[in-house]
């Protein structure tokens, strides 16, 4: 089975034994909207492929926190489309959560996912706390302060930022959380595995830097542009599209060294 097809499976199983039964219609539809609407799925891809190399004892493990880590993701694009943060109408080709549901919703569907994330792991690590107990920390750090997402967007809100350190965190952060989940997850120190998660997470936040200008809409799925619509820090911006080219094959590079 490919990785993919075990994140996807993994996916609907939970989010599914997750939402339960009789939960608000529209909330679980805005949900499953935000979840299932043909992301990547690099995150949880990384985390089993980091498992995989770790010798992936316990793989409905693996698959909890590869699911958690995909609905953190899934709940910051929900938050991050909104006309509070980018004002975004499309995301992977389809209307936004808000545009499809309405803001409340969204604001909701976003909160649902972060809780549904760490249920999904708490439910299945009760039988390994001593692994729970370290996933639910990396996690965290993915996401919360000081240099996780929520930082990361924060640092929007700032007057100035450090452009690798706003990158690092609204989209490293939770790299480093995927490669080290799956070290975790089977027992394994994972702090060798934090480097990849660290050069890859920053490269793929620079590639989105550069396809914000240089793609279209139809083919990002979201609109394009948007960094220099709403004045945001961007590598493309910042080095010029050459070098944001260069600073992504040097970080590749190093990702690749990591290993
Ligand atoms: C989009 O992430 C936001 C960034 C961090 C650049 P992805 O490109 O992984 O989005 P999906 O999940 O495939 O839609
Ligand atoms: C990165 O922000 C992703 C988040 C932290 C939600 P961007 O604003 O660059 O991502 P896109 O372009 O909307 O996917
Ligand atoms: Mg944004
Ligand atoms: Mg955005």
């Amino acid at each position: 089975m490919s990785l993919l097809t075990r994140a996807e499976q993994a996916l609907s199983t939970h989010f599914e034994q997750a939402a339960g039964v009789g939960a608000p219609p529209r909330l679980v539809a805005a949900m499953r909207h935000a979840v299932f609407s043909g992301g990547a799925r690099i995150r949880p891809q990384l985390c089993m492929a980091v498992a995989t190399a770790c010798g992936d004892d316990t793989p409905e493990l693996t698959n909890a926190a590869a699911v958690a880590l995909e609905l953190m993701h899934c709940a910051s694009l929900v938050h991050d489309d909104m006309p509070a943060f980018d004002n975004a109408d499309t995301r992977r080709g389809l209307p936004t959560v808000h545009k499809a549901f309405s803001e409340p919703l969204a604001l909701l569907a976003g909160d649902g996912l972060i809780v549904m994330a760490y249920r999904v792991l708490l439910q299945a690590g009760v039988q390994r706390p001593d692994r729970l107990i370290r996933l639910m920390d990396n996690l965290s750090t993915g996401v919360g302060l000081p240099h996780g997402i929520v930082a990361g967007q924060a640092w929007e809100c700032e007057s100035s930022a450090d452009l690798g350190q706003y990158q690092r965190a609204k989209t490293g952060a939770l790299f480093v959380s995927a490669t080290c989940a799956g070290a975790l997850s089977c027992g394994v120190a994972p702090e060798p595995w934090a480097h990849l998660g660290h050069y890859l997470g920053e490269a793929y936040q620079v590639a989105d830097d550069i396809r914000d200008v240089i793609a279209d809409a139809a083919t990002l799925g979201k609109p394009a542009g948007q960094d220099a619509l709403h004045a945001r820090p961007s590598s493309a911006q910042a080095l010029g599209l050459t070098g944001a080219i260069a600073h992504f094959d040097h970080l590749i590079d190093q990702a690749a060294g990591s290993i």
